[in-house]
């Protein structure tokens, strides 16, 4: 039997580090609200030299490293993100894998916003389960200030740009093996996380800029309690599905896009305090390169060994939502 598995995590973090007493200088907002609301105190934003791909760049060729590999052995590339170099074409995976050095191999991204990750994980594990590749580079990578109205104080403080990559190999060993990936879509609620303009919807012109259509708009609050039902019923739905209970979890690792939603759903699950990963306070929310981020922040600490059982979960734009169970396969 052939299984995935998890065989590095790695990330990139941008050097521009933007508080929120930054922010307070720029819009209507302040230090106490921002983290009262949301848990940011910080979050990084790449400088104007870099696109998406550089961020991507960076994390996956770390993770080409981790997993002990050449960029020569990787067999697909695949990169979510919801703020690519180029809207339509060439895919950012394709220019973070010319930029890696991996060379005539299929590479292309998904569009899942926040669930990027999970969706990644996913196409990984079928891959690799269906035998048709052996190593697979995921990228979740975000410049997401490049979508920023810096204009709207509802949006603009609760993001930031990073890269989070994994490589996914095929092992016979089901003791580091991917156990699980759930994940799901209602596009009856896709203009509660919207970037409206400059797509075949409203394309690109001076009404669209003038209107600050090219932006990332949402409804936060009507997403906020969507978010906390829908992440508590689905790690629910994962664990029974496996016959797992929350003690049975190393670390839960929610998308990290507020500190109020990963505490109510924490709470909902009986998951201890040291069992969740919180990254929202230094990182604000990277969207798709979040999960990645997060379990590398614990990788790092040196919290992380082979075989440790992870819960994924995540939400966004869309709407998508997923998550995942994993044995950790790296060293
Ligand atoms: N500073 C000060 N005041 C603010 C700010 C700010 N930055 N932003 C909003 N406010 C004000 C509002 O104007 C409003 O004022 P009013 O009562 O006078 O009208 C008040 O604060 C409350 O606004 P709400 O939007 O109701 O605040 P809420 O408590 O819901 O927090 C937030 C907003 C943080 C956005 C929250 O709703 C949230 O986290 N939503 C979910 C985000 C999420 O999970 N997204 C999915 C993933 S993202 C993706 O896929 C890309």
């Amino acid at each position: 039997m052939i299984y995935a598995s998890m065989r590095s995590i790695a990330s990139y973090i941008p050097k521009q580090c933007i508080t929120n007493f930054d922010l307070e200088k720029i819009v209507d907002t302040s230090n106490e609200w921002i983290t009262k609301r949301t848990g940011i105190k910080t979050r990084y934003f790449a400088d104007k030299t870099q696109a998406t791909s550089d961020l991507a760049t960076y994390a996956g060729e770390l993770a080409i490293q981790r997993a002990g590999l050449r960029p020569s052995d990787i067999d697909l590339v695949i990169v979510a993100t919801l703020s690519p170099d180029f809207l339509g074409m060439p895919s950012t995976a394709c220019i973070a894998s010319h930029n890696l050095g991996i060379h005539n191999k299929p590479a292309f991204d998904i569009t899942t916003a926040c669930t990027g990750f999970i969706y990644l994980l996913s196409l990984a594990k079928a891959y690799i389960q269906a035998g048709m590749y052996e190593n697979i580079l995921i990228i979740g990578a975000e410049k997401i200030s490049s979508l920023l109205d810096f204009n709207d104080r509802s949006t603009c403080v609760l993001f930031g740009d990073g890269a989070g990559a994994s490589v996914i190999s095929a092992t016979s060993d089901q003791n580091e093996a991917i156990v699980d990936v759930h994940i799901s879509a209602n596009g009856q609620y896709s203009d509660f996380l919207v970037t409206p303009g400059c797509g075949s919807r409203n394309p690109a012109n001076q009404h669209v800029i003038d209107s600050n259509l090219q932006f990332i708009q949402m409804k936060g609050n009507e997403t906020f309690k969507l978010a906390v039902k829908t992440l508590a019923n689905d790690v629910d739905y994962i664990l029974k599905a496996n016959s797992m209970q929350p003690e049975d979890i190393k670390f839960f690792i929610p998308h990290q896009a507020n500190l109020r939603i990963i505490s109510a759903v924490g709470e909902m699950l009986d998951f201890h305090q040291d069992q969740i990963v919180v990254t929202v306070d230094q990182f604000g929310n990277t969207s798709a390169a979040s999960i990645p981020m997060a379990i590398n922040s614990v990788y790092e600490a040196q919290k992380l060994q082979k075989g440790d059982l992870l819960l994924l979960d995540a939400f966004g734009g869309g709407l998508t939502w997923g998550s995942a169970l994993l044995r950790f396969g790296g060293l």
